[in-house]
């Protein structure tokens, strides 16, 4: 299949382009897109053969459900069986933007788009591309992160066209994202809202608006191995792991300066090819390997936003090994460092001196 790049400038958006765009999706047809977090793979979600399409194209387990986007908090309505009263407080105070709500489906929803789930994820997005399209097409967009399964999540549509040139229809090129990791999903089918994934809006910031917050226990990195399911079916594959091996070392910054150092010339003696992700603060102190700068550990928007390219980028190199820097202070720390655990399989050296 020939997939047709579309470029698009957030700023400047040219309604023939999302014309063009739209009437592909409404014909079953897969258009790629960006969104404030990363990069999504749309398709009808109510279509349930456009469905089947998504996780051929991603290489996607069935049972892995989709999210739906949506261009107006009104259509919450014909997709939910019910809105629970914090459901809509979180939707007034966080749509549009990069926060996904698990309510229970209405009918209309097919079972090929939840993965056989009474339940759906819905977000609204806020990106004026995303949002376009789905005014301008009327549908409700079923989209994935727009990488092959296991990979890391797309920031850039260089990394779309990476993963899915030839098995999609349309990529929309809109520049590089503004977030850089998936929004956070939060399930508000129970008692309490439940956190089962985290991400940009944090703990802190529902808890100002819907009083206490769970979080899934499966998720936490203290309880990996034990046993707990994920409740977002996603969280339970290995995700965004880099060709070479990765292990994070935490504890103070300059132990881990020393400590990566010396690993690094240990591996180089070894004969193996070593890759460091360190910050603009640190990119100077590291002498031995492929050095890549994810980010400044003062603004830590730009760790988020980095992540996905970096790992991305060593898949490009030769590197054996990886070695990174711990990134958990912070308010984004929590999100960053789910990602970034899963990616080392769990894989961390403590610091102590
Ligand atoms: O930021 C994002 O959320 C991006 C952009 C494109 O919107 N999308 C995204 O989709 O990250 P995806 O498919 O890569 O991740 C969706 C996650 C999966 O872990 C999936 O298991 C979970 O949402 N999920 C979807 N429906 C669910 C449901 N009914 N109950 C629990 N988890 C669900
Ligand atoms: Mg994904």
């Amino acid at each position: 299949m020939e997939t047709k790049i579309q470029v698009i400038c957030p700023k400047q958006i040219e309604k023939e382009s999302l014309i063009k765009a739209a009437k592909i999706l409404k014909n079953g047809g897969l258009v790629a897109f960006p969104t404030e977090t990363v990069y999504g793979l749309g398709g009808d979600g109510l279509n349930p053969e456009a469905a089947e399409k998504i996780y051929n194209a991603k290489g996607r387990p069935s049972d892995n459900p989709l999210i739906i986007h949506i261009g107006e908090k009104k259509e919450l309505d014909i997709l939910t069986k019910e809105i629970p009263e914090m459901g809509r407080k979180l939707v007034e105070a966080f749509w549009p933007g990069p926060l996904t709500l698990i309510f229970y489906k209405s009918e209309i929803v097919p079972y090929s788009t939840t993965g056989g789930l009474e339940t759906i994820a819905i977000r609204m997005p806020n990106h004026p591309i995303a949002l376009g399209l789905l005014k301008e097409s009327g549908v409700k967009i079923a989209a994935p992160s727009a990488n092959t399964s296991g990979k890391p999540s797309p920031t850039k549509a260089s990394h779309v066209i990476e993963d899915l040139a030839g098995k999609i229809d349309m990529i929309i090129d809109g520049g590089e994202v503004e977030i850089g990791l998936e929004s956070t999903i939060v399930d508000v089918t129970g008692d309490n809202p439940v956190i089962l994934r985290p991400g940009f809006i944090t703990k802190e910031m529902l808890e100002q608006v819907v009083g206490l917050v769970e979080i899934d226990k499966a998720i936490l990195e203290k309880n990996q191995g034990s046993g707990f399911i994920p409740k977002a079916p996603g969280m339970k594959y290995k995700h965004y792991a880099p060709k070479g091996d990765l292990t994070i070392y935490q504890g103070k910054l300059e132990h881990v300066v020393k400590r990566i150092n010396q690993e690094a010339i240990r591996y180089e003696k070894e004969g193996k090819k070593v890759g460091i992700i360190a910050t603009e603060e640190t990119k100077n102190k590291y002498h031995i390997g492929i050095i890549k700068d994810i980010g400044t550990r003062e603004e830590e928007e730009t760790i988020a936003r980095g992540l996905y390219n970096v790992l991305r980028e060593f898949d490009q190199t030769n590197v054996e090994v990886i070695l990174t820097e711990s990134f958990e202070s912070g308010y984004l720390g929590q999100a960053i460092m789910n990602r970034l655990l899963k990616a080392a399989g769990y894989q961390v050296i403590e610091v102590k001196d």
